[in-house]
């Protein structure tokens, strides 16, 4: 898909629980230390939800700091999207606990779930269901506990992965010039034990046993992910640049995915881009799937890296394997 979408993103908001995991909480129990996290992951502290809150507390809250941001009353939404991999309960869909918090029995509101790539996918759906004439403010919501869904003895992984929540209202456009003007996503499904948990859906239903061999948590082939995310990310680059005929220096600022700050630095290096052009919120949150990107991208427009005309690129990949990239002038 390719083409001049009127859907912009009319307002933005995020939420992280108060909880700081620093490198130190993992080197007092683990076989690790700060020095190998920060040099081979860029996380320095990561969050964790306290008792009472889920994914869908949190995500509640940034949807509340979006539609404040938006200027706008939860009544004028007409559907709401939740990206999330790690949902309140299996069923029903979390979006529905999100849309009983905000108040808002009666409007539409469904789960997707592409794990990190989940906001890609979430604002390209959205965008197009503006773009068709459906609906006319969509709210997507990327939220993650993935603390609740890590395994604290794997050392490989539990440094990893934190909580957070980021909101967008996706709004249709008036001016054409604005908004959304290019997405591609992608998947490659013969990969899901890349990145995945094995048990807990109706292939392997939870058990005594399941439970017992560990198997409800996160795995990952870390290596194997990373060399396929480097070079995945610059063909999503690659393409984006082409179809829309811009250049990198036209950039305002690229939002990749929060997985890896040498995969980020790849990124940088490819758009031959400074620092400041590349957002970066690993260190602070660690990996946070779904929640990163928006999470990323609202502290740039609040910190005013980012303003009313700028162009952005956002990219992300993640479990399933899924990818997507997109283009938005703001
Ligand atoms: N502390 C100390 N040593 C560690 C740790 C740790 N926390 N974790 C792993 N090691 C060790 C390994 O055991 C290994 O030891 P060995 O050589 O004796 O076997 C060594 O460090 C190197 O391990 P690698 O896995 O090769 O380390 P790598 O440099 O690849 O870093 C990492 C691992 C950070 C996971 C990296 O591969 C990565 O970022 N992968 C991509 C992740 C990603 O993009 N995921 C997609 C999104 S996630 C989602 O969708 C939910």
């Amino acid at each position: 898909m390719s083409s001049i979408l009127p859907t912009i993103l009319r307002g933005t908001g995020s939420y992280v629980p108060r909880e700081v995991l620093d490198n130190a909480f993992f080197e007092r129990y683990l076989d690790t230390s700060d020095e190998w996290i920060l040099t081979r992951t860029g996380v320095r502290e990561r969050r964790r939800i306290a008792p009472g809150e889920s994914t869908s507390t949190m995500a509640a809250r940034a949807a509340e700091r979006a539609l404040l941001d938006a200027g706008m009353q939860g009544s004028e939404l007409d559907l709401i999207i939740l990206c999330t991999a790690t949902p309140d309960q299996p069923i029903p869909a979390t979006a529905c606990n999100v849309q009983a918090h905000l108040g808002l029995s009666g409007v539409p509101a469904f789960d997707l779930g592409a794990a990190c790539s989940g906001f890609m996918y979430g604002t390209t759906v959205a965008a197009n269901l503006v773009q068709a004439g459906l609906y006319r403010n969509i709210l997507v919501i990327g939220a993650e506990t993935l603390t609740q869904v890590t395994d604290y003895e794997d050392r490989t992984t539990c440094v990893l992965f934190g909580d957070a929540a980021g909101a967008a209202i996706l709004a249709r456009s008036e001016d054409p010039r604005q908004g959304l003007l290019y997405a591609s996503l992608g998947a490659d499904g013969t990969r899901i034990q890349d990145i995945w948990a094995p048990a807990g859906g109706s292939a392997l239903p939870a058990s005594a046993n399941t439970v017992a061999e560990r198997l409800h948590f996160l795995r990952m082939r870390g290596r194997e992910v990373y060399k396929f995310a480097v070079v995945k990310m610059m063909d999503l680059i690659d393409g984006a640049l082409k179809a829309t005929g811009l250049s990198s220096e036209q950039l305002k600022m690229v939002i990749p995915h929060q997985s890896n700050l040498r995969i980020i630095e790849s990124v940088r290096e490819k758009l031959n881009l400074p620092v400041e052009k590349i957002a970066i919120n690993i260190d602070r949150y660690g990996n946070t799937s779904a929640a990163s990107i928006i999470v990323a991208l609202d502290e740039a427009r609040k910190q005013g890296q980012v303003r009313k005309g700028d162009l952005i690129m956002m990219l992300g990949l993640g479990a399933g394997l899924t990818w997507g990239v997109s283009i938005w002038r703001l």
